[in-house]
C-alpha cells in the first residue's frame, strides 16, 4: 500500500483536487492500485477549523505519506493572520523538510491546444522538454538573510545564493539519469558569467559528473537569460534543462506557454531513496492558488490531474497506468474538452467538474 495524501489547501486547490480524487479513486477501484488515500486540511480551511495553518497531527500524516497530493497555497485571507502563524511558509517546509530536492516539470505541446498559447503554433508545435529544478537550495533557503535597520532609518534587506558540491550533484545526476529515458541531451542553466561563484561551481560540477559517469549524455551549457529567450525563440531545442531553485521558478513559468496554458502543467518534487527503501514525493500543479477566480468552479484541473500521472509513474510505479492518464487528458481535449483559460475566444467552456468527468469517461472507454 502506498499512502497518499490529499492537501488541497487554499485558493482553487480544493476545487481542482476533488477532481483529481475522482481520478484517483478510479485508478485504486478500477485498476486495482494499491492506493490508501487520505486528506487533510492545510492552510486557511485548516486556520478557520483549528486554529492553525497546519495541525501537528497532518504533519504527522505527511511524515507518513509516500506521496503528496497538493493544490495550492496562497489567498489574501492570510492578511487576517498574525504573522507569528503565518511567518513560516508550509509549503517550503514541506519540501525543504522532506527533503524534495528534484522537482520535474514536464512541458509538452499538445497540438489542439496550440491556439491558447501566445506563441506562433509553428514556434512550439513537437515540444516536449523536461525542467528538473534544484527544490532545496539556492536562494529560496540560503543564510544569512533578514532585514536590518540603517542608521538613516532606512531598510537594507539580505538573501543569499548558497549550492555546495553535493547538493549541485544529486540534482545534475538525477537529471542526467532522466536524459538517459529520453533523448540523452541535457542542457544545464546558469549564471556563471557573473555569479563566478555559485554559477561556477554549477558548471563545473555538472562538467565533471558528465565526464566521469555520463559521458553519453550530450550536455550542454547555457546562461539563464539566455536560456529564457530560446525558450520561447526555439523550445524544440531542448530535452532536459537542470538549474538551480530560483531559475527554475522563473523559467517554469516561461515554459508555460509553450503547453499552452499554466493551467496545464503538472510537477513532481521528489525526496532522496531513503534507508527503508521509501522516498518521500510531493505533486502539484505550478499554477498556484488564483484567488480571483476560486470557488467558482471554472479552474482547469488538468494541471493537478496530470500531477497525479506523475504520482503513478513516480511513487506508484506504473509507468503504464500514468500513460493511460495522460492519453486521457489528450483524448478529452481532442474531443473538444476546454476550460475557460485554454478556450477559443468566443467559444464555450466548461466548469471544473465537468472536465473532470470528462477525463474520467475517457478513462472508462479506453480501458
Ligand atoms: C512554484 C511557486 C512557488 C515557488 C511559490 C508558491 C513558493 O512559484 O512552485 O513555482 O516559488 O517555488
Ligand atoms: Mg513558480
Amino acid at each position: 500500500m502506498q499512502r497518499v495524501l490529499i492537501l488541497a489547501g487554499d485558493g482553487i486547490g480544493p476545487e481542482v483536487l476533488a477532481e483529481v480524487r475522482r481520478v484517483a479513486e478510479w485508478f485504486r477501484d478500477q485498476r486495482h492500485l494499491p492506493i490508501d488515500l487520505r486528506e487533510e486540511l492545510f492552510g486557511i480551511s485548516a486556520w478557520q477549523r483549528h486554529g492553525t495553518l497546519m495541525r501537528e497531527e497532518t504533519w504527522q500524516e505527511i511524515l507518513a505519506s509516500d506521496a503528496i497530493l497538493f493544490g495550492a497555497i496562497g489567498s489574501p485571507d492570510y492578511d487576517g493572520i498574525p504573522f507569528e502563524a503565518r511567518k513560516v511558509d508550509q509549503l517550503l517546509r514541506m519540501r525543504r523538510e522532506l527533503d524534495l530536492f528534484t522537482n520535474l516539470r514536464p512541458v509538452r505541446t499538445l497540438s489542439a491546444l496550440a491556439a491558447a498559447s501566445s506563441l506562433r503554433p509553428e514556434v512550439i508545435e513537437g515540444c516536449d522538454m523536461m525542467i528538473v529544478r534544484e527544490l532545496c537550495g539556492g536562494i529560496y533557503f540560503g543564510a544569512p538573510r533578514g532585514i536590518e535597520r540603517l542608521p538613516d532609518g532606512s531598510e537594507r534587506a539580505v538573501n543569499t545564493t548558497v549550492y555546495t558540491t553535493a547538493e549541485i550533484a544529486r540534482i545534475a545526476r538525477a537529471a542526467f539519469e532522466l536524459a538517459r529515458l529520453r533523448q540523452r541531451r541535457l542542457c544545464s542553466v546558469d549564471k556563471a558569467n557573473v555569479l563566478v561563484e555559485t554559477g561556477g561551481l554549477w558548471r563545473k560540477v555538472v562538467q565533471e559528473l558528465h565526464d566521469t559517469e555520463f559521458p553519453d549524455v550530450e550536455l550542454s551549457h547555457m546562461y539563464v537569460d539566455n536560456c529564457a529567450m530560446q525558450i520561447v525563440r526555439n523550445p524544440r531545442q531542448f530535452d532536459v534543462l537542470v538549474m538551480e531553485n530560483l531559475f527554475g521558478d522563473i523559467i517554469s513559468d516561461c515554459a508555460a506557454m509553450v503547453a499552452g496554458s499554466l493551467g496545464m502543467l503538472p510537477s513532481a518534487s521528489i525526496g532522496p531513496l531513503r534507508g527503508d527503501g521509501r522516498q518521500h514525493a510531493l505533486y502539484e500543479p505550478i499554477h498556484g492558488s488564483a484567488p480571483d477566480i476560486a470557488g467558482q468552479g471554472i479552474a482547469n484541473p488538468l494541471g493537478a490531474i496530470l500531477s497525479f500521472a506523475l504520482c503513478l509513474r513516480y511513487t506508484l510505479k506504473q509507468p503504464q497506468e500514468a500513460e493511460r492518464l495522460e492519453h486521457a487528458v489528450e483524448n478529452a481535449i481532442a474531443n473538444g474538452a476546454r476550460t475557460a483559460d485554454i478556450a477559443a475566444s468566443g467559444t464555450k467552456s466548461m466548469s471544473t467538474r465537468e472536465m473532470g468527468t470528462a477525463v474520467c469517461a475517457e478513462l472508462a472507454r479506453m480501458t
